[in-house]
């Protein structure tokens, strides 16, 4: 009854040590050293290999190391009928909560800007706009967008969300569905996205949707690189329809040397790191959900494959 943690990319070292003190007579072993792959129940990954995940016949759960499980459904040759499961942790929610507010209040309060005074030694008050002013869009209202869009409330903003099916959020007004969309997005100055990716939301951040913005909007995309068609928040920015972008995830990460967000006076950029997981707080989880697949029962967090998150 083997935990393999397949995550190519990550430093297993601090996940492995938190892992085995919830339990220290776990059988952990770490991609690519895995034994006989028969052992293996429980797979943990982040951006693993496409295909290795069905070379484990009696695996009986898939976790994700992340919020996001678009890492995993990408892979063609998953094992049918194997639950995945997602993280759900409070601080890592109330991190993005943080994240988005502060790019929010960055912004609204053009910090920007008097930096760039500040090398010119000008001394020019530029009068913000007031929160109940300030329309703020949120895009998904899950775990991350409900909490983000009742802090960005609790600071005084006018704040709306848009969701696949309707959401009370308190203070929010709530837009759901395709049939909303334009809507929604003609009453956001600023537009944050919170949403996982899938194949109804891959690119969704485009020439057309961008467009149907105010004059002058923001956007924040904290959620994944490939909601955005990188080309066309640089037109919508070179043309002036939007004002400036905060992004902290990228279609390829690490962002490249020569790309053009880099060098961008309207772009402020982050490394994926809006909101990071802590192995240390998510290691509970992640054994929790090994001790129920160990005994038969259903894991939690299990996400819903047709929708895909
Ligand atoms: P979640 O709890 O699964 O919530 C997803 C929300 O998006 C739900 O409100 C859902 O609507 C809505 N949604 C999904 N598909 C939609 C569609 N086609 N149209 C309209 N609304 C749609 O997700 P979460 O935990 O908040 O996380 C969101 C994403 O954030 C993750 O998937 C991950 O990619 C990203 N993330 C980024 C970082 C970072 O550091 N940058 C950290 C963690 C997570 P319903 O409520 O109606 O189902
Ligand atoms: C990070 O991006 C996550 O999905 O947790």
């Amino acid at each position: 009854m083997t935990m393999l943690f397949l995550a190519p990319e990550l430093k297993g070292d601090s996940w492995i040590k938190h892992i085995r003190s919830q339990d220290a007579g776990i059988d952990l072993r770490v991609w690519p050293e895995v034994g006989r792959a028969e052992d293996v129940v429980f797979a943990l990954c982040w951006q693993h290999p496409p295909g290795e995940l069905k070379k484990y016949p009696n695996l009986k759960c898939i976790g994700s190391l992340g919020f996001g499980v678009d890492h995993i459904l990408r892979d063609p040759d998953l094992p049918p009928g194997v639950p995945v499961t997602r993280l759900v942790d409070p601080g890592m929610i109330a991190a993005m909560s943080e994240y988005v507010l502060a790019a929010v209040l960055s912004h609204t309060r053009q910090f920007d800007l008097y930096r760039q005074d500040q090398a010119q030694k000008k001394w020019t008050a530029r009068i913000p706009k007031r929160p109940q002013d300030v329309r703020v869009g949120v895009m998904g209202l899950g775990h991350l967008g409900a909490d983000a869009a009742l802090k960005l409330r609790a600071a005084g903003f006018a704040v709306a969300g848009w969701s696949r099916t309707a959401k009370q959020v308190e203070g929010a007004r709530s837009f759901a569905g395709d049939s909303d969309l334009d809507l929604f997005l003609a009453q956001a100055d600023i537009l944050v996205c919170l949403l996982p990716l899938t194949p109804a939301t891959r690119g969704i951040l485009n020439r057309r949707t961008l467009a149907a913005l105010p004059k002058g909007a923001y956007l924040v995309n904290a959620a994944r690189g490939e909601h955005l068609v990188e080309e066309d928040l640089l037109a919508a920015l070179d043309s002036g329809h939007l004002s400036g972008a905060c992004l902290d995830v990228f279609r390829t990460e690490p962002l490249p040397e020569a790309h053009p967000f880099w060098s961008h006076p309207g772009i402020v950029l982050t490394p994926h790191s809006a909101s990071h997981t802590y192995p240390a707080a998510v290691a509970p989880q992640i054994v929790e959900n090994y001790r129920r697949v160990r005994s038969g029962q259903a894991p939690l967090n299990r996400i819903d494959m047709d929708k895909g998150y």
